[in-house]
């Protein structure tokens, strides 16, 4: 009998044409918000499963199809899986690690150079004027050469993210898990958070760590947005303490606060780290692969469980 393999999204072709020789495909619209009910449903007929971030994988809803042994989490990161209750009940749970390390630093420059060279307001005030206004201290932004960049997780993307900074003359610093932060948030002139949401991550650039903070220094983050309190990041942006963000992940996506993008000095995308042609079709490959092998009977390569 054939397998059954949901795919909760609309993801790169490869995944099909991995996948469809071996099983038989549901393939759902891609939705940006699921609740767990809505996850169950589409999880009802499943065998195994390609999974986005934004679908809540929690105890309930992988409790409820005991047919369901196995599901790719199309993400590095896997907040959303209650990993205690995979292995309880036996689920593999598999992620995508590697394929988005590079692409994920490079959004990162992109943030850092964006804030600290003021990107954005230039290039709305040339489609906003259609002028090109040239003054000794118009839109003065401030060097990266020299300035430290305290990464807040030494792992690989954060490591990936340490080369390129090396490489615009930023003096580069980093904790990995676990270490004291103090130190780093008080030399540095830029901070990037590149850690994973944990019970321990969860708001730890909270107000106090803000405060830690060099005054005028940047925040960067492309990680996940609960690693920061934002009602206390746009307190701190709006009393000047910090001079800029750029933010490609927030506390409570789809949602993106009001009070930030009031923020002339925020730069906020759509998380998008890992959005190039080539890592979200290495991100499919990878993840279909995973299921591929495990309705073969072979073991997966990036089991989290
Ligand atoms: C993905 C990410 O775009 O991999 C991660 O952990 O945050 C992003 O690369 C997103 O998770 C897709 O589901």
């Amino acid at each position: 009998m054939r397998h059954t393999v949901v795919l909760t999204a609309q993801y790169p072709s490869i995944a099909r044409d991995i996948l469809a020789p071996l099983a038989e495909l549901v393939e759902h619209p891609t939705e940006h918000e699921r609740s767990e009910d809505d996850v169950i449903t589409i999880l009802s007929e499943a065998d195994a499963a390609i999974a986005l971030l934004s679908d809540p994988l929690t105890r309930r809803v992988l409790a409820a199809n005991p047919n369901l042994r196995m599901i790719a989490n199309y993400a590095v990161g896997y907040n959303n899986v209650d990993v205690n209750a995979a292995r309880e009940l036996g689920i593999v749970v598999t992620n995508t690690p590697g394929v988005l390390t590079e692409a994920t630093a490079d959004l990162t420059m992109a943030l850092i150079l964006a804030v600290m060279r003021r990107v954005l307001e230039g290039a709305d005030e040339v489609r906003r004027t259609a002028r090109c206004i040239w003054e000794p201290l118009h839109l003065l932004g401030v060097s990266l050469q020299g300035k430290r960049l305290g990464i807040v997780g030494m792992g690989r993307i954060g490591s990936a993210v340490a080369a390129r900074a090396r490489a615009f003359g930023m003096d580069v610093a980093g904790v990995r898990r676990g270490e004291p932060l103090d130190d780093l948030l008080a030399t540095s002139d830029v901070v990037s958070l590149h850690a994973p949401l944990t019970r321990e991550t969860f708001h730890l650039i909270d107000a106090a760590a803000l405060a830690k903070m060099k005054r005028g220094a940047f925040l960067i983050n492309t990680a996940r947005g609960k690693l920061v309190d934002e009602a206390a990041l746009c307190d701190a942006l709006q009393r000047g303490r910090l001079r800029g963000a750029g933010l490609d992940v927030y506390e409570d996506e789809p949602r993106v606060s009001p009070r930030l993008l009031a923020l002339p000095n925020v730069v906020a995308l759509p998380h998008i780290g890992s959005a190039t042609e080539e890592t979200r079709s290495a991100m499919a490959r990878i993840a279909a692969t995973d299921v591929a092998r495990y309705l073969t009977g072979q073991p997966p390569l990036y089991a989290i469980v």
